[in-house]
């Protein structure tokens, strides 16, 4: 059942909307609620052994590529927050170029959906001549990655079928999320933080089920941009991975020039771009950074900018200061999961403006599922 296309027309489709039941597998038997003093706790077999060694490094170091990459970009700020250990993220073939310094008290974690990416092993070579503890975080049982690593953590996600990595990269942040939690001292002060992450990953597939029926609306969205030659996504903080990610899907797919924008940066040069006709995705989602989205905002519109922003819902009046412009709402989760629900909208923007292009969904051009040569 698991690699047919069932009642959908492509695997795209059908990985993008199996996202509610992908993520309850990811996280089956590893959140453990309840008992006498309702204590919380995560459980991640394959590393508890390696959890001492990881809590003691000086860094953590993520390796991957493509949509993998963006993964453990939007999980960063989390590990950072709950571990208190400087975490960078390594885009696996620059880390080769540069022959980046790590060490042995290096924890190097590997994310990879197939585990068989050559870049990436590559990587992992380079990380294990170095003496680093090596975790890896892979949907392939079996995989290199899985092998050759110290220790590491299944995400479950179920096989995926489609160039175009979807339901991979929801569960891929939230295996990270509960890596973090894992790491992550379960201090007094946390606890407040830590329980709420929890909660939220149990309500997790339902708000994912919530925000799948934006479907119809994406698909008005794609017809609206289909002939469209660039879109910008700008996001920052928790959901800078958003914008990458969801740029990648649409370029990868749509074949249509997108680019993710940290939007900090927007001063420092793509500002240029904005005019009247280029449409402009605006995650603007409610976390700490939305005071400065919002005056991102109402600098895009100042330059008459054709503004899309993606707010929590019922929140467009406050997201949309300055100006008229299109709104997606989606429902509000503990900060450091909304890019799981921020991402499905921009999956399915991708998926129907490939449709409507008349493009391979499942095949896109020149594109090969797993990248084993380098
Ligand atoms: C994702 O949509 C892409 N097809 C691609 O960026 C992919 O994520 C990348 O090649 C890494 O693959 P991996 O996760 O299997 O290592």
């Amino acid at each position: 059942e698991q690699i047919n296309k069932g009642k959908y027309e492509h695997y795209m489709q059908k990985e993008i909307h199996e996202q509610p039941e992908s993520l309850t597998t990811t996280m089956r038997g590893r959140l453990i609620r309840g008992g006498s003093c309702k204590s919380m706790s995560v459980l991640l077999g394959g590393i508890k052994d390696h959890l001492k060694t990881i809590r003691r490094s000086r860094r953590i170091v993520f390796i991957g590529c493509g949509t993998s990459y963006n993964a453990a970009l939007a999980a960063r700020p989390i590990l950072e927050e709950l571990s208190g250990i400087p975490v960078s993220v390594e885009i696996a073939s620059d880390l080769l170029d540069r022959q980046g310094p790590i060490y042995r008290e290096d924890t190097a974690i590997f994310v990879s959906q197939s585990g068989e990416t050559a870049d990436t092993l590559q990587a992992l070579e380079y990380a294990l001549e170095n003496g680093a503890l090596c975790v890896g975080i892979t949907n392939t049982v079996g995989s290199a990655i899985a092998r050759h690593t110290h220790c590491g953590v299944h995400i479950n996600a179920g096989c995926e079928i489609g160039v175009a990595s979807t339901k991979a990269y929801t569960s891929q942040i939230v295996v990270m999320a509960m890596l973090a939690l894992a790491i992550g001292d379960n201090t007094l002060s946390s606890q407040a933080r830590r329980e709420a992450i929890i909660d939220g990953l149990f309500d997790l597939p339902s708000k994912v089920k919530e925000v799948l029926k934006l479907d119809q609306e994406m698909k008005n969205l794609a017809q609206l941009l289909i002939a469209e030659q660039s879109l910008l996504v700008f996001g920052r903080g928790y959901n800078y991975a958003t914008a990458l990610e969801g740029a990648l899907k649409v370029k990868e797919v749509a074949l249509m020039h997108s680019e993710g924008i940290l939007a900090g940066e927007m001063k420092h040069g793509p500002l240029a771009l904005v005019d009247e006709t280029l449409p402009i995705v605006v995650v603007a989602t409610q976390d700490a950074c939305f005071s400065k989205q919002q005056s991102v905002i109402q600098q895009l519109h100042a330059r008459k900018g054709r503004l899309i922003v993606m707010c929590t819902k019922g929140d467009a009046a406050s997201a949309c200061v300055g100006g008229s412009c299109r709104v997606i709402e989606v429902p509000q989760v503990e900060d450091c999961l909304q890019p799981v629900i921020n991402i499905v909208p921009l999956q399915l923007l991708a998926y129907h403006l490939t449709v409507l292009r008349g493009y391979n969904v499942d095949q896109p051009r020149n594109l090969a599922k797993s990248v084993t040569t380098q």
